[in-house]
């Protein structure tokens, strides 16, 4: 594997490649890797001849009041699980040279990015699709891998693909999830032990909305409100949202139907999380909640 900083030594490396009619396969991280990360890096693997992934802790995605200064870095650590995993070359751009003091150009999907976490997080996804099309116009990989952790951020990175005419297959790759159903995430690495146990109330709330809609629930109101008892039950958690949206548009549904999404985020302590589930679908072979 070979560790790049440099935009245009990496271009290089990737053109022979290309040239050599190779596919690309890409994951760009914020590093701090875990086995969700390691799920979509092993995905391209399998599926491209080469993979790229990149470790960016992009600034412009975080709010002034966010966790930039002390988001997790073990560029050792990662590097070390991308040689192992077989990665090809490894991109670790510095903040000077993705964003010069004279840029001047943003990308915005303003109507995926304004709810839920966009409500949330001002400017976030336009932090979010600014830098994944830079990553995009550098590494030109033929498939870009992103977790359906992300949910709305996926949907995102897919309408900005497809607005833009980029010639790139958006990969979308199930949740990882710790063995009581915590989704997995850097921002774990924040929790102290009791707040770790209080965490996996966020999935289990998501399950129990799964749960009733197999069970013939089809009112969105009744499916929210009981994840809405659930994270209540847990003193430790601070309810943002939780909500049942159209797979797509994020709109949000009275009636419920096949493969609609609940989504959530709450905070514990200083810990924002957030999680989601596909309803009665498993067709996208999404991790189901564990037995
Ligand atoms: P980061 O949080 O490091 O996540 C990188 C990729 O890993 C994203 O596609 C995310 O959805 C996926 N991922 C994270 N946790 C996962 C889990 N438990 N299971 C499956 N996939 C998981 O998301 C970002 O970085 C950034 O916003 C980025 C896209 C890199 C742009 O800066």
């Amino acid at each position: 594997m070979r560790t790049f900083q440099q935009i245009a030594e990496l271009r290089a490396h990737l053109r022979a490649a290309r040239d050599d009619g190779q596919t690309i396969g890409f994951v760009p991280t914020m590093g701090a890797l875990h086995e969700g990360h390691l799920s979509l890096i092993r995905r391209s693997c399998n599926d491209c001849d080469r993979t790229v992934v990149s470790i960016f802790v992009n600034p412009t995605q975080f709010g002034p009041n966010e966790d930039l200064d002390r988001y997790p870095r073990d560029l050792a650590r990662d590097s070390r699980l991308c040689q192992e995993e077989g990665v090809d070359a490894l991109f670790v751009p510095t903040v000077a040279d993705m964003y010069p003091a004279d840029a001047d150009t943003w990308v915005e999907v303003p109507e995926l990015s304004k709810p839920y976490e966009g409500a949330h997080r001002p400017g976030h996804f336009r932090g979010v699709a600014t830098v994944c099309a830079k990553l995009f116009q550098i590494v030109q990989p033929h498939r870009a891998y992103f977790g359906q952790k992300d949910y709305q951020q996926l949907l995102v990175i897919q309408r900005m693909v497809a607005d833009l005419c980029m010639p790139i297959t958006i990969v979308a790759c199930p949740t990882v999830r710790e063995p009581d159903g915590l989704a997995m995430s850097s921002r774990n690495a924040y929790l102290d032990r009791e707040e770790r146990e209080a965490a996996a109330v966020l999935s289990r709330a998501l399950f129990e909305a799964q749960r009733l809609f197999e069970a013939g629930e089809r009112s969105a109101d009744e499916l929210r409100s009981a994840m809405v008892r659930v994270i209540e039950s847990e003193p430790r958690a601070r309810l943002d949202y939780v909500a049942i949206a159209h797979p797509q548009t994020l709109a949000a549904l009275e009636t419920v139907h096949d493969g609609c999404v609940a989504l959530g985020a709450i905070r514990i302590g200083g810990t924002r999380l957030i999680d989601n589930v596909l309803l009665g679908v498993t067709l996208n072979h999404q991790a189901r909640r564990p037995a």
